[in-house]
């Protein structure tokens, strides 16, 4: 494992084609048991993952994918789908049985539901994608899916909603473009 600057950050990159390879079991297991430790609002944890590790789920998936993601997609042999549970709430007498209204967040108005579970399941998939890099596994998170359609295929029959999908495995790094710049301390902070 490592956990090095520049293999998390400074060295690594958004993968867009990788090299075909499937994860293994304990590969995704490994991610899963690093990713768990990210931090969350009342320990809630609202981050929800179908790994993807077929050629036939994985053309299932590309499927999913708008256009411009398509051959992207059909690049890796995994990926992540990453999701949120707008029913976040009923595992809090296990996750947070310090909490002193465990059922409070069921009366709250679904957008409130929503923002709550997508901000924290947001703030795992960053792990997630820290602990992949970790691992040895580059990334490859795009946004670009059918919403509707991806959650009735791979989300049916659960209260989860999509958030994103990670691509895993190694990437091919002759393919991406240079890095574009990002703000600079000046225009993205203040300090008061
Ligand atoms: C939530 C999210 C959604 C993204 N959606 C797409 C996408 O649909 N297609 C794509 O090619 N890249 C997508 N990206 C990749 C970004 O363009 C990339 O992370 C960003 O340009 C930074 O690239 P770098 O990590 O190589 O510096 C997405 C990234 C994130 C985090």
């Amino acid at each position: 494992m490592d956990f090095s600057k520049e293999t998390i950050f400074t060295g690594a990159r958004s993968h867009k084609k990788f090299d075909g390879n499937a994860l293994s079991d304990e590969d995704m297991r490994a991610i899963y048991e690093l990713t768990k430790l990210a931090p969350t609002a009342n320990n809630s944890c609202p981050l929800r993952i179908v790994f993807v590790n077929t050629n036939e789920s994985m053309e299932k998936l590309a499927s999913c994918a708008l256009d411009f993601n398509q051959d992207k997609t059909r690049t890796a042999g995994s990926a992540a789908i990453l999701g949120y549970d707008l029913n976040f709430y009923s595992q809090f007498h296990y996750l947070a049985p310090h909490m002193k209204q465990p059922t409070a967040h069921a009366s709250w108005p679904i957008e409130r539901i929503e923002r709550y579970a997508l901000a924290n399941a947001n703030l795992q998939a960053g792990f997630l994608i820290a602990a992949s890099r970790a691992l040895g596994f580059d990334c490859g998170p795009m946004g670009g899916f059918d919403a509707p359609t991806l959650e009735s295929e791979f989300f049916h029959e659960t209260s989860w909603r999509f958030s994103c999908v990670i691509l895993l495995g190694r990437g091919d790094t002759s393919a991406l473009h240079p890095r574009a710049p990002r703000l600079e301390f000046e225009d993205a902070c203040r300090v008061i």
